[in-house]
Formats: C-alpha cells, sequence, structure tokens
C-alpha cells in the first residue's frame, strides 16, 4: 500500500490564538493562517563513509504549523534522530529541504534548539543557572543580568528554581531533563526539537514529564517537533504524527491526535488510536511476509 492512501490526515485547523496578529489579506481571508512554519520537503538523507552510503530517509515531506505538537513516530533505525539533526541545520540534505518561515536551513541556528535523551547533555562544570544561561549569551540573544533572569523564570516555570546553583551532577535524570527544556525554551526557539527526551526515564518519571511539557504547552504555545518510538507516548505528546517506515525512513501516514492526552490512556477510544497506529506502521511488513 503505498503512502497516499494511507493518509489519514484531516484538514488542519489552526490553533485559535495562531491567528491573532495575522494580516488579512485585501478579500479579508487571513494570509498566513495555513502558511506552515516548517516545512520538510522531499528530504533524503545519507550518512557517506569511505566504504559506503547509508541512505536514513527516502523523501520524506512533511508540514508543522505554529504551536502544533509534531510527532515523529517509527521503529528504531527509520531515520527520527537523523531527520530532527536535519531539521536543526546538523546533516545537509542529499535532495528536498527543510524550510523555516519559508526560508530554507541552511545550518543550525538558536531558533531551533534540541532536547535530547541522554541526561549528560548539560556541561557538568556549569550550575543549573549556568547551564540555562549559557545558550542565551553563547548566540548573544542576552546580557548577563537578563539571561539570569531568563533563566530563573524558566528554572521556576519546570520547578527548579531551588536547585539553581547546583552542578547537574547532583539531580536527578527527570531533573536533568527538566533543565535541558527549561534551557532550551529560555531561548524561545521557533520550534523545540526533541529527540526520545524521556525515553531513558522509569515509566512514573516519564509520565510526569510528560504531563508537564503539556502543561508548558499549555502555558506558552511552543511549536514542538517531538520523536519517539512509543506509539502511547506520541498520541499523548503529539497534535498530530507522522508515521515512518522502517529503515530506510518514508512517510507512511499522517494523524491527527489532537483528541488525546494523559487522562485518555486507558480509554477504548485511545486503545483503538493506538492498534490503529500500529496496524499503519507494522501491515507493510506482515502484507510483505505473507507474500514471501
Ligand atoms: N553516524 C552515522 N553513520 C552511519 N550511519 C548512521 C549514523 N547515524 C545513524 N546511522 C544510520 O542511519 C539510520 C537512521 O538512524 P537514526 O539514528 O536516525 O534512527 P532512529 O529512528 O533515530 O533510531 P532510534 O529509534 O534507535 O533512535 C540507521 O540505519 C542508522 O544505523
Ligand atoms: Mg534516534
Amino acid at each position: 500500500m503505498n503512502t497516499a492512501t494511507l493518509r489519514a490526515t484531516q484538514s488542519y485547523q489552526p490553533p485559535p490564538h495562531a491567528a491573532r496578529s495575522t494580516p488579512t489579506t485585501p478579500a479579508g481571508a487571513l494570509a498566513t493562517d495555513f502558511a506552515p512554519l516548517l516545512q520538510v520537503q522531499d528530504l533524503s538523507l545519507e550518512y557517506r563513509t569511505p566504504q559506503r552510503v547509508a541512505r536514513a530517509t527516502h523523501r520524506v515531506s512533511f508540514d508543522v504549523h505554529e504551536a502544533d505538537r509534531f510527532v515523529l513516530l517509527g521503529p528504531s533505525g527509520c531515520g527520527k534522530s537523523t531527520l530532527l539533526k536535519a531539521v536543526a541545520g546538523f546533516i545537509p540534505p542529499v535532495e528536498g529541504q527543510v524550510r523555516l518561515d519559508g526560508r530554507a536551513v541552511q545550518g543550525p541556528g538558536p531558533d531551533r534548539i534540541v532536547v535530547f535523551q541522554e541526561f549528560d547533555q548539560l556541561p557538568p562544570w556549569k550550575t543549573v543557572k549556568e547551564n540555562v544561561m549559557f545558550p542565551l549569551l553563547a548566540s548573544r540573544t542576552l546580557g548577563r543580568r537578563q539571561a539570569q533572569e531568563r533563566a530563573l523564570h524558566w528554572l521556576d516555570r519546570v520547578g527548579l528554581a531551588r536547585v539553581a546553583d547546583v552542578h547537574p551532577h547532583q539531580l536527578s535524570g527527570g531533573m536533568k531533563q527538566r533543565v535541558a527544556i527549561a534551557r532550551a525554551l529560555a531561548m524561545q526557539p521557533r520550534v523545540l526539537l526533541m529527540d526520545e527526551p524521556f525515553a531513558a526515564l522509569d515509566a512514573l518519571t516519564r509520565r510526569k514529564m510528560q504531563e508537564e511539557l503539556l502543561g508548558l504547552w499549555e502555558e506558552a504555545r511552543f511549536t514542538l517537533l517531538f520523536v519517539t518510538h512509543s506509539i502511547e507516548e506520541a498520541l499523548v505528546v503529539g497534535s498530530r504524527i507522522a508515521l515512518l517506515s522502517p529503515h530506510p525512513g518514508r512517510m507512511r501516514a499522517e494523524i491527527n491526535s489532537h483528541a488525546f492526552g494523559l487522562a485518555d490512556q486507558g480509554s477504548a477510544e485511545f486503545q483503538a488510536a493506538a492498534q490503529r497506529i500500529h496496524h499503519l506502521l507494522f501491515e507493510h511488513e506482515a502484507s510483505q511476509e505473507v507474500l514471501q
């Protein structure tokens, strides 16, 4: 079955606040309401070594709109992290392009900040507060005093103001991830990129972090591009989900998931949606096995 027949996207409904400051066209229609913030167009990505070329993704396309919580979901090795790195500007495309606000992404920038899975993404010699201040200072976004204010504000938002002056090794894994999130949001990026940020946490902490992330989103309405290989996490965190095929990653389907939150996890509708995604992700292999 091809991607087109699986494409299950409903028409995009812009979030209410997205239209607030949008200019209107002479005809009265909102001019940029439907212009995606981030466009990934026919993106093929490869790793090249002298011995071989490994294609990580093949002609992947999707649009992310302002305040979307857009999830990339797919099995291990399908190129999710590679896609995120390309959006971050760390990996140039072999074909296709990434556009942010209509402009082609040429490299990394402070408008795209990544939160990784690893707990060691915080320089250990800096205090928590210094960690959050660092990108603000390094990118010359703010002066020292304002950077400190901004850092303390975001540390407070993630419930860590009390540990502002300690070093990362004194924190739990969940607390380190909260610092990484505070550091990212303090930069007020156009898109927050998260690569399995909760995958290394225990189940209870993971759930708490999902809840906190959704709480932060409710307050700040940032645009999120979130990678996971957990169907449940995709449904809870995402408002839209792109399903990727196994290596090399291709778009298999795109679905709306804004109806689901943490409270729905036990519901029949949630289970049905999870089943449907599972089917969309794995039916291709199943049908191939039958054919062999
Ligand atoms: N530095 C690299 N050099 C060569 N090949 C790589 C490199 N990094 C990743 N790959 C390959 O590219 C493909 C996509 O890898 P990627 O890490 O993006 O997958 P993923 O979907 O994030 O997987 P996971 O869920 O395990 O994190 C895989 O086949 C992987 O082996
Ligand atoms: Mg990965």
